[in-house]
């Protein structure tokens, strides 16, 4: 028995973002985010539309390319690191918003930019203990609330001609090393159990994690270890904006994404150059690029999409998945291996026979 996936859809926020109109309020350049991430735009969702609005755009559209009605789903598995909520997460909203029944059972994981790969796992897991028959896996982040730019949003989406003041450029460019890098965005997919024994379906999968210094990506304010857990000085320090040690997390994405490549391969019994497709977590394109060249990958086999929506963390693979079986780049047979590293760390791969 494998677990297969049936169904794909995306939901990306309606608002598009060139490099260009962040330069307009903070010391920045398309050219250096060009060079630097390969991004030339990413999209923003409107104030109130959160991740479990896109992820929602994103199931309906899974629902519909597998065949499926909500009906059919007995759990949602939804990976995000921005809920709506504090608590509780995007599940129950989900599972309520789109009319699931009530035992429709509910999980919500984060693991960041690894949210999907661990979705995928942990769905994986629950088919083939039989619990379940039907998965709805979501992996929606949206990062435009942790931007800092206050009165300047409607400069960012062209909706107004108002100078940013001195104050406000300098504010803004304090993290303009992170918020150039991020966008809003949705994938979802059905994971069901096949037993047809024709090869296709998850293979293997390889997770790792090292908490041992979470500071490396992690956000330091707003929390339930502060009392109360937000705090106006917290926002006034801009303690809720993630802070990232950019080289430090380059270092390990580009040695640990390969390394697990070539272990969940070598645990299937194959080589990374036996690969399709290798889809990699769209965190900068030089990331990429560093990883492919690793693993002696053309380009031809490493698909990439973060030119038009930047890092969307939980959201990327299945939208790349998603995109490369609609443009056919992704073909029936096909042998593909998805690899992510973000926040916490967390890292794996998985093997994908479609
Ligand atoms: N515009 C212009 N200049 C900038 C910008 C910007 N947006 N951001 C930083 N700079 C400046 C810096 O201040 C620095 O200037 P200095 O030399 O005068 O001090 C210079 O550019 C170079 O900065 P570096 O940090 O060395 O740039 P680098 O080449 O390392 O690129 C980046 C930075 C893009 C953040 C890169 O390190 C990176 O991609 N890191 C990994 C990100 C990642 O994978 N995150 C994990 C996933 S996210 C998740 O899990 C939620």
């Amino acid at each position: 028995m494998r677990s297969i996936i049936t169904g794909t859809g995306i939901g990306m926020a309606k608002n598009v973002v060139k490099n260009d109109a962040l330069a307009r309020i903070m010391d920045t350049s398309d050219e250096w985010i060009r060079t630097r991430s390969g991004i030339e735009e990413r999209r923003y969702v409107d104030p109130g539309e959160g991740s479990s609005h896109l992820g929602m755009l994103a199931a309906e559209e899974a629902l519909r390319s597998a065949g499926r009605t909500k009906d059919d789903i007995d759990a949602i598995i939804f990976a995000t690191m921005t809920p709506d909520h504090f608590f509780p997460g995007n599940g129950p909203v989900v599972q309520a918003k789109m009319g699931f029944a009530q035992t429709t059972a509910t999980f919500d994981i984060r693991q960041q930019c690894s949210g999907f790969l661990y979705g995928l796992d942990l769905a994986d897991s629950l088919l083939r203990s039989g619990k379940y028959k039907r998965i709805l896996l979501i992996g929606a982040d949206v990062h435009s609330p942790f931007m800092p730019w206050h009165n300047n949003w409607d400069a960012v989406l062209g909706r107004s001609d108002r100078e940013t003041t001195p104050e406000e450029y300098e504010e803004n460019t304090r993290s303009r090393d992170r918020t150039v890098l991020f966008g809003d965005g949705a994938g979802a997919v059905i994971v069901e159990t096949s037993e047809n024994g024709d090869g296709r379906g998850l293979l293997a999968s390889k997770l790792f994690t090292n908490g041992s210094n979470i500071e490396a990506l992690f956000v330091p304010g707003v929390g339930f270890r502060h009392r109360p857990y937000v705090t106006a000085g917290q926002l006034e320090r801009s303690e809720y904006i993630p802070v990232m040690e950019g080289r430090a997390v380059f270092k390990e994405a580009v040695s640990k994404m390969p390394e697990a490549v070539r272990e969940v391969c070598a645990s299937a019994g194959i080589e990374p150059s036996q690969l399709d497709l290798l889809l990699i977590h769209q965190a900068n394109m030089r990331i990429v690029e560093a990883v492919a060249k690793q693993l002696d990958l053309p380009p031809e086999k490493v698909p990439h999409n973060i030119e038009r929506y930047g890092n969307t963390t939980a959201g990327t693979l299945p939208i790349l998945f998603h995109e490369c079986l609609q443009d056919g780049r992704i073909k029936p047979g096909m042998l593909i291996c998805f690899t992510a590293l973000g926040s916490g760390l967390h890292w794996g791969a998985a093997l994908y026979r479609v």
